[in-house]
């Protein structure tokens, strides 16, 4: 079986920002969106991140860096045996782990 590894930021305001690695079954076409949700299914049910239209790319709600690059969780691929760095973008109010406020 393969895996993406996803290296994400934790944390809100009031906790200590960190990183955490999370290796995640990597499935044929499955988008860094659907990677996070099987983190929240299996892993991290608190674990936070702003979506709505999963991959239409409509809403703009889920994007985020992505290797230190802006783009849409939703819409980027993962790809088997690679770790990925995912970051809360930076120029929004952060709230916590990648949800930032839209406001
Ligand atoms: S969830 Fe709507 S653009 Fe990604």
């Amino acid at each position: 079986m393969s895996y993406v590894t996803l290296n994400v930021v934790r944390g809100d305001a009031d906790t200590e920002r960190r990183t955490e690695d999370y290796e995640v079954p990597f499935k044929d076409g499955m988008s860094l969106l659907d990677a996070i949700f099987w983190i929240r299914e299996h892993k991290e049910p608190s674990f936070a991140v702003r979506y709505s239209c999963r991959s239409a790319n409509a809403c703009k709600e889920c994007m985020a860096l992505v290797d230190g690059k802006a783009g849409y969780l939703c819409s980027i691929r993962a790809v088997p045996d690679t770790k990925v760095k995912l970051e809360p973008l930076p120029s929004l109010p952060w709230i916590k782990d990648l949800a930032t406020s839209l406001d």
